[in-house]
């Protein structure tokens, strides 16, 4: 992926940056970032999601990959920011992220949360539930702040995609449904209010979608009730946030998405209905996150011992594993990997890669065909950048990795890799 190569030595190299050298330099379990790749990603969607009838904007979901470092990268760029958290807030602030760029999400903000949200000046809201617009038309009258509103609705479209990422069948817990009978009264609530200004809906389907024809059923799906409420309760929509879920490669099993050809299908379908339907066009925001920074993730492990079972299997030890990366025991994932300072030898072996945690689940590689590994081999592990970093755990008291920056031959480490004093920070006696 993205500007991987093997140099003289048959050594991986990422952003011409040779991967065993930079185990040797940050020590490993370590997660590598090509920038380059983030930026032609983010660049793909700059140059997809675009038409001359459509105002559109891009913005970055955080979940999926968030530092300090990557908040100034995503500014740099010009996206806008998804937080879903005080914590993704706080690291927004932080990096002095422009608060009218960010969009607040949650099924269940808290008060302390919006109130930091309000505080900074955060002006978009995406409201999730009853409660919640009680709850933000208080905190906005309580401080004497406007604010911007989406209404997260669900469209009850099941992608194909795992069960617990997908997000809008009829009994998701996001958003309401839009088939909620009170869905007039719903939207009066925010509209009477003096403070909060509804600018539209918000939906999103699910993630690691890779069928197009998902996202076209979803656009039908909010353009009929965009038309319909239009009618219903004489509200006319202003924005229509896309969500994200675009997939991306992780192995030879996924289908490929055309990400351009989705994204033109998805402005060209919205166009269609709205002049068939004389609805004024809304404008269009999508919110990726995982197609901005997987295949730009790699993490690089070093490879302890390897043994083979009574029962006939090969392990290959690495020094990390589900603690960095829970995606194999949480969702079945599968990932594609490579021995960094063996990359022009044959591949003969088929080995399993675990981790050193105390579960036999914790996995990261079920299946794949390396060459001989031997103890301090690095093994690098692709599009490890989405969901990774953002949902690794201090499991077994293991250290979270350091995060590094490459581009063009340099790299910085954007997150320093914990101590154990990190871990034991917060304990009292
Ligand atoms: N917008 C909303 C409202 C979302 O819930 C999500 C993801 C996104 C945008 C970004 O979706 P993306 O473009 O990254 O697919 N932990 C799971 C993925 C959970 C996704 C949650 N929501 C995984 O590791 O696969």
């Amino acid at each position: 992926h993205g500007t991987m190569s093997i140099n003289e030595m048959g050594n991986l190299e990422i952003g011409n940056i040779d991967t065993v050298n930079l185990a040797k330099k940050y020590g490993t379990p370590l997660y590598v970032f090509d920038v380059k790749n983030i930026k032609n990603n983010i660049n793909n969607f700059k140059v997809g999601f675009k038409h001359p009838k459509i105002e559109t904007e891009i913005i970055y979901a955080s979940k999926a990959f968030l530092t300090i470092g990557m908040c100034k990268l995503i500014e740099e760029q010009g996206l806008s920011l998804d937080v879903v958290s005080g914590g993704e807030l706080y690291t927004a602030k932080k990096a002095n992220f422009p608060p009218n760029k960010i969009y607040f999400h949650g099924n269940n903000k808290t008060i302390e949360e919006l109130i930091l949200a309000l505080n900074y000046g955060v002006n978009k809201i995406i409201i999730d539930n009853e409660y919640e617009i009680e709850l933000v038309n208080y905190l906005c009258t309580e401080l004497d702040q406007n604010v911007e509103v989406l209404l997260r609705v669900n469209p009850g479209i099941e992608a194909h995609t795992h069960e617990y990422i997908q997000t809008a069948n009829n009994d998701s817990k996001f958003g309401i449904s839009i088939f909620n009978e009170n869905i007039c009264d719903i939207i009066s609530s925010i509209t009477d209010s003096y403070h909060m200004t509804l600018k539209g809906f918000h939906y999103h389907i699910g993630s690691q979608i890779l069928d197009e024809v998902s996202f076209i059923k979803g656009i039908e799906v909010m353009m009929n009730f965009v038309k319909k409420i239009k009618l219903t309760c004489s509200y006319e929509t202003k924005e229509l946030n896309l969500g994200g879920g675009f997939g991306v490669y992780y192995s030879k099993e996924d289908s490929e998405l055309d990400l351009n050809s989705c994204l033109k299908n998805m402005l060209s379908e919205v166009n269609k209905i709205s002049k068939e339907n004389n609805i004024t066009i809304p404008k269009l925001l999508i919110e990726p996150g995982r197609s901005i920074v997987a295949n730009s993730g790699t993490t690089l492990y070093k490879v302890g011992a390897t043994k083979d079972t009574f029962g006939g299997k090969s392990f290959i030890f690495v020094d990390g594993g589900m603690a960095d990366n829970p995606r194999t025991a949480l969702y079945d994932a599968i990932y594609e990997g490579a021995i960094a300072n063996k990359m022009t030898n044959e591949n003969t072996n088929e080995y399993t890669i675990a981790g050193k945690c105390c579960e036999s689940g914790d996995i990261v590689i079920k299946t794949i065909t390396l060459p001989k590994a031997d103890k301090n081999d690095i093994l690098a592990v692709a599009s490890t950048g989405a969901y990774n970093y953002s949902m690794a755990s201090n499991y077994n008291r293991l250290r979270k990795p350091a995060v590094v920056f490459v581009e063009n031959g340099k790299s910085k480490v954007v997150v320093k890799r914990e101590t154990y004093d990190d871990i034991i920070r917060n304990d009292t006696l």
